[in-house]
């Protein structure tokens, strides 16, 4: 398929694109998305080939206006709305119940549809240009780390797509948090940029973690949650401490190391120490890129506390070091 890469100026162009029932990938202040309108049944069911995306997935339904909104959910909850307000325009999804009117495909069937109003120019620019709701996930080939530089992208969907938008880097780097309810009680059910305490302070609850629906369901709530994700082609393996570094077994590599704070000397592996933990989530996955493109085949990288932004990135790592 031959892809268009499509400059800002031009985004009506992009937008005509979903119109007529195509792929269009399109910056996010998160991640790059892989949209189509989501409207269209047989524009999503292309999301997921060209992804190779498990068809339980469901995908996220962008948004921007309180029109689109109604068009795919359900009038929301008081502490929704309370959400909506307080972090839309941004990079928090919302599990609510879908419209009836929203396609089976692009919620997999369930009965709850994950919304987001993002935040970014170009991503709203988009938006507006396309008219309609846009469904899209993260725009890596399933089981990849998420494009965040409009280099990514290209790489991931060049001849998949019908069109490829231009944007920066993504300023977040890491995909949205995603917040559902579970008899009535807020969950995350992926971390991100906004944190359990950032949602607590709007609830004035506090707000866990949830991975697992209790029974008798017994389920992964978030379908995504259970498949492999964000892996580079290079193994990783994480530390916490220089010490625990300094006990690796590196043997036959060629390493790439991520860390936060001064670069450890190593003459003969590609090092990059970023200034914090947020440079570091935003960085991570356009680094393991550049380690992948370099010829890395082992990437050692530095665990962060599991709280905050950490949960965010610790939950990334992990994912990319599993096996
Ligand atoms: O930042 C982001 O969220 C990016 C940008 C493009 O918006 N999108 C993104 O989409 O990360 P994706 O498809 O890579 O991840 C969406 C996750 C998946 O794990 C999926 O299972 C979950 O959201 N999800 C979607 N709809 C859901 C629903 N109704 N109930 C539970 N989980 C849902
Ligand atoms: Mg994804």
């Amino acid at each position: 398929m031959k892809t268009q890469l499509i400059s800002p100026e031009h985004v009506k162009d992009a937008a005509a694109l979903i119109k007529k029932g195509g792929l269009v990938v399109f910056p996010t202040e998160t991640v790059y998305g892989l949209g189509a309108s989501a409207f269209n049944p047989t524009a999503c069911a292309k999301i997921f080939s060209a992804k190779g995306r498990p068809s339980d997935n469901p995908l996220i339904v962008h948004i921007s206006s309180e029109t689109q909104l109604a068009a795919v959910a359900a009038p929301l909850s008081p502490q929704a709305r309370a959400l909506a307000q307080a972090f839309w325009p941004g990079p928090l999804s919302l599990i609510v119940p879908k419209n009836p009117n929203l396609p089976e495909i692009v919620t997999a069937g369930l009965p709850t549809v994950a919304v987001r109003w993002p935040r970014s120019p170009g991503a709203l620019a988009f938006l507006q240009a396309c008219g309609v709701a846009v469904a899209a996930p993260s725009a890596n080939v399933s089981g990849a780390p998420s494009p965040t530089t409009f280099e990514m992208a290209k790489s991931a969907m060049l001849g998949r797509v019908e069109g490829i938008l231009v944007g920066d880097d993504c300023e977040e780097g890491l995909e949205s948090t995603i917040v559902g309810f579970v008899d009535g009680q807020p969950k995350i059910f992926r971390p991100g940029s906004i944190t359990a305490d950032d949602l607590a302070r709007v609830l004035g609850c506090p707000v866990g973690n949830l991975t697992y629906l209790p029974p008798p369901e017994g389920r992964p709530v978030s379908p995504g949650t259970k498949y492999s994700h964000y892996k580079p082609a290079a193994e990783v393996r994480l530390f916490r401490s220089r010490d625990e570094l300094a006990s690796m077994d590196v043997e036959g590599h060629r390493v790439g190391l991520l860390v936060v704070g001064p670069a450890p000397g190593h003459p003969d592996w590609d090092v990059v120490a970023f200034g914090d933990w947020k440079e570091f989530g935003r960085r991570l996955y356009s680094t393991f890129f550049d380690l992948d493109r370099v010829g890395c085949t082992l990437i050692l990288a530095q665990l962060p506390e599991s709280e905050g932004l950490g949960s965010a990135i610790a939950n990334r790592l992990n994912k990319a070091a599993s096996s």
